[in-house]
């Protein structure tokens, strides 16, 4: 008898040991982040307020060289959002505000528009362009890995939100990689095909070295 209750009694605590562990794993922000995210916090300390934010109640700081905010919802910022596959994030652009050209390598993007006029377009693999000027309800999906960008069209501000597909979708802008950093000059002009005078501006414009 004790022979047979002996795996029953463990897949019975199996089963509501793990049921908390199995709804969410908000994420230790105290761990290291591997490629699947971030360790789980305890259940017992995970609380309401691990599920909610309210850094996309304020708007982000426009006053800089791309007249645009990115403000981030991502796990790092959001630990609810860990393991779930979804984040969000707010966009406000000043007037002549764009979100340069970029990728996000870890998820596909959907952007609604709040207020004003974007915009926005991506470029397949294939080079093929897709670009439309968008307004207020409007919404356009970026497919995961793409390079695209957003640029407010209108004379007003602009508000955006966009969702993504990944707690931790990765942000990566295609000028800062290029001329952001401490890559050779003559390399980036071997790579990129463009001519010493432009990359020397553009490092000097985003603050690259080299
Ligand atoms: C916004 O950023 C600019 C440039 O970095 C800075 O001078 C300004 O104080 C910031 N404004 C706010 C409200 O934080």
């Amino acid at each position: 008898m004790a022979k047979m209750l002996l795996p029953i009694f463990f897949i019975f605590s199996f089963l509501f040991s793990s049921s908390n562990a199995l709804d969410f794993c908000v994420a230790d922000l105290t761990a290291p982040q591997g490629p699947a995210g971030y360790s789980c916090k305890k259940p017992e300390v995970v609380t309401t307020d691990d599920f909610v934010f309210s850094g996309l109640a304020t708007a982000g700081n426009i006053s800089n060289l791309i007249k645009a905010a990115v403000t981030p919802a991502f796990d790092a910022q959001f630990p609810g959002v860990n393991g779930l596959g979804i984040s969000m994030a707010r966009l406000d652009f000043a007037v002549g505000g764009v979100v340069p050209m970029h990728t996000h390598p870890g998820a596909s993007e959907i952007l609604v528009i709040i207020k004003g006029t974007i915009s926005a377009g991506f470029v397949s693999s294939a080079n093929k362009v897709y670009f439309k000027t968008l307004k207020t309800g409007d919404i356009m999906v970026f497919p995961k890995g793409l390079l695209h960008f957003q640029i407010n069209a209108g004379q007003t501000q602009a508000l955006a939100y966009v969702s993504f597909s990944s707690p931790s979708p990765g942000l990566q802008i295609l000028d800062f990689a290029l001329f952001g950093n401490d890559l050779p000059s003559d390399i980036i002009e071997e790579t990129t095909f463009l001519d010493d005078a432009q990359v020397k501006k553009l490092k000097g414009v985003l603050g690259g070295t080299g």
